[in-house]
């Protein structure tokens, strides 16, 4: 017999995969149901973008040919978009990719990487693919980030910081003042790549202007996504903006044709389409308003969010996602760790509605 797992290796076969909100049609198909509800993702609750469904459609009989590798109308209009060069840019398939290229490409044998925890977790499953590992450093009260306890975690082999801003599964943020002190600290060959996959929604005041900031540290990477508020995760692309240098030892790594051609063209219309951008902002401000006043009310303690999912305790996390889900709401649990809460993203009003009646009625309070 072949021992795959002994080929695989040790760090390899203790990997344990990334765990995905579960799917709305499987779990009708489990219930017999047929409205359950998916607030499990972060994903966009409006759908996709009317403009990016006829963008898309009408560029499918295209797709025989292969998609631009250079994504180079894409790149022109992001460009333009955040004022950044062209050559500053670089697309993944999703910024789970660009995590990828960035352990893949500056993570050397006996280097690591370094983030906070909780956080997200495919930092730490693609660095021990990659052979190597992520050290994790443990938040402070309400889940702020330990700057000090970070400072002191910066070993010489430390060769990448990802730092989630907004955080997920917290939804928590830290300030300009806070990464600018972090920045003049750690050495000049530390990467810090900004995870800011939730950025668009964010509306404290005093959180970090990067696009500003990487004109003065050449070691800073901006991680951003489509996926979120531009509504396209299911397309699969994200970017990333840094030190041309940086973007062109990505670039010698990434696959040619990694970003298909659809996602392209629905990321450029998604660009285009303004007010669709806008009313999922909009959409999240006022859903969040809401669910705050439920938990309120219920005299749940939830953890303030500058993204569009709140993590909320609700005293035993499993019990209660495991009944939510068979009232067809699906949330998220996040493991032990976290083990009196559960992640809830905010969706559309009436979603949002569902959720709450759904949760009283398990809590026993409607
Ligand atoms: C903090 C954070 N970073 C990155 C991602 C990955 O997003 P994507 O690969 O869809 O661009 C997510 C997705 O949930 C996330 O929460």
């Amino acid at each position: 017999m072949i021992d795959y797992k002994k080929l695989a290796g040790e760090k390899i076969s203790s990997l344990i995969p990334y765990q995905p909100g579960k799917p709305i049609k499987e779990l009708e198909r489990e219930l017999g149901v047929k409205e359950a509800i998916k607030l499990a993702s972060n994903e966009n609750p409006l759908g996709v973008s009317k403009k990016v469904i006829q963008a898309v459609t009408e560029a499918l009989h295209e797709m025989n040919r292969y998609p631009l590798g250079d994504a180079f109308y894409l790149r022109q209009e992001l460009s333009r978009f955040l004022d950044v060069p062209p050559h500053q840019i670089i697309f993944g398939t999703g910024s789970n990719e660009i995590i990828e290229l960035a352990i893949r490409t500056f993570v050397k044998e006996g280097e690591h990487v370094l983030s906070y925890a909780p956080s997200f977790s495919v930092y730490g499953i693609i660095a021990q693919a990659a052979g190597s590992f992520c050290k994790w450093v443990p938040t402070k009260d309400r889940f702020k980030v330990d700057f000090n306890k970070l400072k002191e975690a910066v070993e010489n082999s430390t060769r990448i910081v990802f730092l989630a801003n907004p955080n997920n599964p917290t939804g928590v943020y830290f300030s300009e003042e806070e990464l600018v002190d972090f920045l003049n600290y750690i050495p000049k060959e530390t990467i810090v790549i900004l995870d800011e996959a939730y950025v668009e929604y964010v509306d404290a005041p005093d959180f970090p202007d990067s696009l500003k900031l990487l004109k003065k540290y050449p070691n800073l990477i901006i991680m951003r996504t489509f996926s979120k508020a531009y509504g396209l995760a299911g397309f699969r692309i994200g970017y990333a903006i840094g030190h041309p240098d940086a973007i062109d030892m990505l670039n010698r790594v990434r696959q040619p044709f990694n970003v298909n051609m659809v996602a392209q063209i629905a990321a450029i219309a998604a660009l285009e389409d303004r007010e669709f951008v806008r009313n999922s902002i909009k959409i999240n401000r006022e859903g969040k308003a809401y669910l705050y006043k439920q938990f309120k009310e219920l005299g749940l303690d939830y953890i303030e969010t500058q993204a569009n999912f709140i993590l909320v305790n609700v005293g035993d996390g499993k019990d209660v996602f495991d009944r939510l889900l068979k009232e067809g709401v699906i949330v998220r649990f996040l493991g032990p760790t976290l083990k009196e809460y559960i992640r809830v993203s905010i969706g559309t009003p009436q979603e949002n509605e569902v959720f709450i009646t759904k949760l009283k009625k398990i809590l026993n309070k409607g």
